[in-house]
């Protein structure tokens, strides 16, 4: 393997209140949380819960801030090493700081990978990442209580900087593996501070050096499987906790600089301001309408202003727009709208509108053959649901290399990117036991 690392332990993380996976969805309602099903790891599960919840929780908002490359970040890294280290799995961090952790040989080739991610958004979940990587290992202890035993490698692998929260840019660590995004490209991402990818993965004790595309890895990979709680409410709204992923909706990131003149909030006349406040706001309530219209979405959930001072009129407003629709013509036509609304109201305020297309994620459409082979491979009464989402994943940059496919765990109210995020006990556990049927399905017969 090409720039890694390998290992055998890693530091503790400490332990306080914080998200469980809450209650059981008993059907006569009575039901009580904590029930471990024979066999499926379920007080491991816990365990591995209880060790990862404290870090990086932020004790105000009861939000994760799980960034790149911080201490958090390492702190979390450190629990996954400790997890592979406790089940004797081989540990190695890829050229791309990404986590794996092995049983078996991954020279072999056609290996059966599983994870996800453990960093977060701003005050995310507890689940959007970590339901993938606990419920992976908590999968290979499952197939151990089984006896089954796998022909082909298995790995959990934790993929870095998931969420894009510090550097902008979602998926970084998929992305590089993947050759989706050259080592120039990473090197000139920067954070909030003006602190580069590379000094941060340097601060952190990685060689951003080494970052690059990972062919030679990708090849001995035959099939990727992310489990993911759902970011919607489509399972809950019928009657399976686990379903399987067909599509993702096409997506992208785009930062509209509006440029207008900063003056003072008490002086000025009304009609002598270029004040792009007022040009963001409408851009957003315009965005909003295009994206109703078209049955997209369009969100704008960061903004930095400057002088930024109370007052005074600004002279900067920075907005960045994440849009996502069905299919591509829809995104383009959308966020195309939504421009269009920017530059006209601007060209009233007389602010400048500069729009830069930060990132784009084209339609991921999961290989039916995989997707169909897991939705069978999931015991139930009935087959698993199958899904589409709006939420980009590793598993969405891996699709364009390595047969790949994703599972849903329920999400009882949807939300997500939030600290109010949850999911069932019983729905985890449920999660766990169908990603052991699809990792026995796929590697052990
Ligand atoms: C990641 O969760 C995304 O969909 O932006
Ligand atoms: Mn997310
Ligand atoms: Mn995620």
């Amino acid at each position: 393997m090409t720039g890694g690392t390998h290992d055998a332990a890693g530091s503790g993380a400490g332990a306080s209140s914080a998200p469980e996976p809450a209650g059981t969805r008993a059907a006569d309602g009575t039901g009580t949380a904590h029930g471990t099903a024979p066999g499926t790891g379920g007080s491991g599960f816990h365990q591995m819960w209880r060790d990862l919840r404290a870090i990086g929780r932020h004790a105000g908002s009861g939000g994760y801030r799980r960034y790149a490359w911080t201490a958090a970040d390492t702190d979390c890294r450190a629990w996954f090493r400790q997890e592979a280290a406790a089940r004797g799995l081989a540990h190695e961090v890829d050229r791309n700081g990404n986590q794996w952790a092995w049983l078996g040989d991954p020279a072999q080739g056609d290996a059966v990978v599983t994870g996800s991610h453990l960093d977060s958004v701003p005050d995310g979940g507890a689940f959007d990442g970590p339901l993938g990587v606990v419920s992976a290992f908590a999968a290979v202890d499952e197939l151990r209580a089984r006896g089954a035993r796998p022909a082909r490698p298995l790995a959990v692998v934790n993929f870095g900087d998931e969420e894009g929260a510090r550097f902008g840019l979602a998926c970084v660590g998929s992305r590089l593996t993947a050759g989706q995004l050259t080592p120039e490209q990473a090197r000139e991402l920067r954070d909030a501070d003006g602190v580069s990818l590379p000094q941060a993965m340097e601060a952190a004790g990685h060689d951003p050096d080494a970052i690059g595309a990972d062919p030679e890895r990708l090849a001995r990979v035959g099939a990727f499987v992310e489990l993911h709680i759902e970011q919607g409410r489509a399972l809950d709204l019928g009657d399976s906790p686990v379903g399987v992923a067909s599509a993702i909706w096409p997506h992208g990131r785009w930062r509209f600089d509006f440029h207008g003149q900063a003056n003072h909030a008490g002086t000025t006349r009304l009609e002598d301001r270029h004040d792009p406040m007022l040009t963001y706001a409408t851009t957003v309530l315009a965005a909003r309408k295009k994206a109703r219209l078209a049955g997209a979405l369009a969100t704008f959930g960061k903004v930095a202003v400057e002088p930024n001072g109370v007052n005074a009129i600004a002279s900067l407003v920075r907005g960045w727009l994440d849009s996502r629709a069905a299919d591509e013509d829809t995104l383009a036509a959308v966020v195309g709208a939504i421009e269009q609304a920017a530059r006209e109201r601007g060209a009233r305020d007389g602010v400048d509108v500069q729009v830069t297309r930060e990132s784009f994620t084209p339609v991921v459409e999961f290989t039916h053959e995989l997707r169909d082979r897991i939705a069978c491979l999931v015991s139930g009464d009935a087959p698993a649901p199958v899904l589409p989402t709006g939420a980009g994943h590793d598993a969405g940059i891996l699709s364009a290399a390595v047969p790949t496919a994703m599972l849903f765990v329920r999400n009882p109210t949807g939300i997500s990117h939030s600290p109010a995020e949850s999911a069932a006990e019983d729905d985890c556990v449920a999660g766990v036991t169908a990603l052991a049927d699809v990792l026995e399905g796929l590697a052990c017969r």
